[in-house]
């Protein structure tokens, strides 16, 4: 049978315990499919400072290289939020994204019928939502130097960063993107500021160079203030949306909210060669933390892309896909997405009742 080493990264605040879900549920969807998984859990951002001292621990570092993916909770929280730049388990985060090299971040956001009525849009808004945000991860502002703190020539403080794209960064993030869109539904709508920022104007005339190659999408582009606000004017508006790091950053969170929750999205983060990581949108949590109240279900969800991007096993990530949406069917609610007439669960019982769904299905197709 087949096997698979996955690094698991539970990190911090609700992390451990999404994972622990994620966890259970990948394992049963393997064995339905006949895959087994080695696990190897390594430290990571705060649990990594109070543990080895560091964020991301060389060791962490090697041991997700040498898998075949990388599973991430999530890293984060007030206890380390004064550190030093350098001891921040953000850092860490971003360092492991370098170190892995994946520079392509997908992050889908889709209503789930079941869930219409938790967004915070109107019904007719939300219904039918399907997008995709493809953020750039491992450039821009994140990443560019000069950045730091220093002194104006009056004397005062000052703090500065840089927002750069080399054109290979941004041929690469528009190749993954167009082809994206290709296989969706053919339209990419690029989003920058290209009315101030020359880092932005040469990402668009980068897009539009590739256009040509793909006379079968249908491309747009649009002001990143403006795709804030068309995003909850009319979402449905967007099919697959190109974008910087830090713009993709943000965008996402307010995708998320029309779906319901940042406790149901999912990410999956890719490059050119290697294992490719999977997390959650969303952070630590850490007024939930420790409550068993977390929404696994997009740590879950994040499983099932590891399996679909990461590793190719289709028919497992689909196993898990159905299993969501059938314990969702039943009824089961985290407090998050939970509205009149459903059942509240905590994340232990959720995760319980993806694992039930998942047992009693019929093989997929
Ligand atoms: P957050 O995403 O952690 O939380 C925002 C809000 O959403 C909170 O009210 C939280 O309770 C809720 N929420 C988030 N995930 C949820 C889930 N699965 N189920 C139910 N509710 C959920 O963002 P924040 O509060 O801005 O950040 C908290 C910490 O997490 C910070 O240290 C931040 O740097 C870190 N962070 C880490 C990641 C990551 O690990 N990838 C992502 C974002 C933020
Ligand atoms: C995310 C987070 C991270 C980011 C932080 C924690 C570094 O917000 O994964 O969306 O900004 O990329
Ligand atoms: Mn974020």
């Amino acid at each position: 049978s087949k096997s698979y080493s996955i690094t698991l990264l539970p990190g911090d605040g609700i992390g451990p315990e999404v994972i622990s879900v994620a966890k259970s549920v990948l394992n049963l969807a393997g064995s339905l499919e006949g895959i087994e998984f080695r696990f190897k859990e390594m430290p990571m951002g705060g649990a990594a400072l109070d543990s080895v001292g560091v964020p991301l621990p060389e060791e962490t570092l090697a041991a997700a290289r040498q898998s075949d993916a990388v599973l991430l909770g999530a890293i984060g929280g007030y206890k380390w939020d004064k550190n030093e730049k350098h001891l921040k388990p953000e850092t860490g985060l971003l360092l492991l994204r370098q170190g892995l090299r994946v520079f392509a971040n997908l992050r889908p956001a889709t209503v789930l019928p079941q869930l219409a009525d938790s967004s915070t849009l109107k019904r007719e808004v939300a219904e039918g939502v399907d997008l995709m945000v493809v953020r750039e991860l491992t450039g821009g502002i994140y990443f560019g130097k000069p950045r730091g703190f220093g002194t104006n020539e009056k004397g005062e403080e000052i703090a500065f960063n840089t927002e750069v794209y080399a054109s290979y960064e941004v041929d690469r993030i528009a190749r993954v993107a167009f082809e994206t869109a290709r296989k969706r539904h053919g339209k990419l709508c690029s989003v920058d500021k290209a009315n101030v920022l020359e880092a932005s104007m040469f990402w668009r005339k980068r897009v539009l160079a590739m256009a040509s190659e793909y006379p079968d999408v249908e491309l747009s582009h649009m002001y990143v203030d403006n795709a804030a606000m068309q995003l909850v004017r009319n979402p449905k508006q967007f099919d697959t949306i190109v974008t910087n790091n830090i713009f993709g950053d943000i965008l996402s969170d307010e995708a998320s909210m029309i779906t319901g929750s940042i406790g149901m999205l999912p990410s999956a983060s890719l490059g050119k060669s290697g294992p490719g990581l999977f997390e959650p949108i969303h952070g630590s949590a850490p007024d939930i933390a420790g409550q068993d109240k977390a929404n696994p279900l997009a740590t879950v969800l994040s499983a099932a892309m590891l399996l679909k991007y990461g590793l190719g096993e289709e028919r497992a990530a689909k196993r898990i896909e159905n299993a969501v949406m059938d314990a969702l069917n039943r009824g089961f609610r985290t407090g998050d997405i939970h509205s009149a007439g459903n059942k509240l669960v905590g994340c232990k019982e959720m995760g319980e009742e993806v694992l039930k769904s998942a047992d009693s299905q019929a093989p997929v197709a």
